[in-house]
């Protein structure tokens, strides 16, 4: 079959590693389907994997990608969960799963014309979301939607900040946020991402970095070491950042008087359980809110596009279509 694997680990230049080629089909253990992919979505996963991180050269080639949506076996549409966990070892939660990993990082993934994984991981697809939309949730959409409803604490009609109005995660908290009644304020360093935040729904948009007019109550980060020092400036005594990427570096000042005299929070997030990915689903299903794809490739083209990622230059999802 076709796919899109790393080839090689490229610190420096990501898309240089990677590879769309012939791979053999991976034979599915007990308990697990093969699902034929009709749309996968890239991350910045994807990225890192390419540069190293989390992957290593034994482990190649790797065919990469964590987002799915496609046909399974019995020919029902399905979006596929990309945690591979087990929930009772997770103590109800499989993203706690202390072996978790996710598809692409141990098992073959996405990014490619079939994926295998449990059967536990099929989510139906509702009918109102095409395979293209379907595809961008797992990952991106997934931990935001984690971060704001199940992390956050908020509650509908307060105030919560995104930082890095364009990246994909970011795109889904606005998105999301907005839907659910919160005000949501944005940051980006691009006047044109800016725009594009507020016309997703964001009450209004800064520059990254610029005072805010008031203190909000949460700030959700995925940005890191250049915007922490700004996000927890921009909280509320006793406000809380939940944190599930640092894009631009992972070793901020901690600035720990702030954290201790303002009583502040600060959360972990990674992905999200399988049934908050079916919450997700019958949240679209039901609000009529879609992701924001900004370009769709074909599978052949997985390479331009992770350079586009790559150089920060997207605006929502990117999507591969086998
Ligand atoms: N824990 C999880 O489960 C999970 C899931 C998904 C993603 N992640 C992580 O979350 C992070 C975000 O991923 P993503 O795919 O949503 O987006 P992304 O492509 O990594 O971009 C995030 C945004 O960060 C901003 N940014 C990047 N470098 C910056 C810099 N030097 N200064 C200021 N802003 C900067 C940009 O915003 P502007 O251009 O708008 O300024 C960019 O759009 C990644 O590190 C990813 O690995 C984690």
């Amino acid at each position: 079959m076709l796919a899109a694997y790393a080839a090689r680990i490229s610190p420096d230049d990501p898309a240089a590693g990677l590879e769309v080629g012939e791979v053999d089909d991976a034979q599915p253990p007990d308990g697990w389907v093969t699902v034929t992919v009709r749309a996968a979505s890239l991350n910045h996963h994807d990225v890192w994997s390419l540069r190293g991180v989390g992957l290593g050269a034994d482990q190649l080639p790797m065919v990469l990608g964590t987002d799915a949506s496609g046909v399974d076996d019995e020919g029902n549409e399905v979006v596929v969960h990309a945690v591979i966990g087990d929930a009772d070892r997770g103590g109800g939660d499989e993203t706690l799963d202390p072996k978790r990993s996710l598809l692409s990082e141990v098992h073959p993934g996405t990014l490619a014309e079939r994926v295998a994984v449990p059967r536990r991981n099929l989510v139906a697809k509702p009918a109102a979301l095409s395979f293209e939309e379907a595809a961008c949730l797992p990952t991106a959409w997934l931990t935001a939607y984690r971060m704001l409803f199940t992390k956050s604490g908020l509650r509908p009609g307060q105030t919560v900040l995104v930082q890095g109005a364009g990246g994909g995660v970011a795109t889904a908290l606005v998105a999301l946020g907005a839907a659910a009644g919160l005000r949501v304020w944005a940051t980006s360093r691009d006047e044109v991402k800016r725009e594009r935040a507020v016309a997703q729904g964001a009450a209004a948009a800064f520059a990254t970095g610029d005072r805010l007019p008031e203190r909000v109550d949460a700030v959700m980060e995925t940005v890191g070491e250049a915007t922490w020092s700004h996000s927890l400036r921009s909280l509320k005594p006793g406000g809380r950042i939940v944190v599930s990427g640092a894009t631009s570096g992972m070793a901020p000042s901690a600035d720990l008087s702030r954290v201790f005299f303002l009583q502040l929070s600060v959360v972990g997030s990674t992905m999200g359980t399988r049934s908050e990915l079916d919450g997700l689903l019958q949240f679209l299903a039901t609000t009529g809110l879609r992701p924001t794809v900004d370009a769709t490739y074909p599978l052949a083209q997985a390479r331009t596009a992770v350079e586009r990622l790559a150089a920060g230059d997207v605006f929502g999802k990117l999507v591969l279509v086998p």
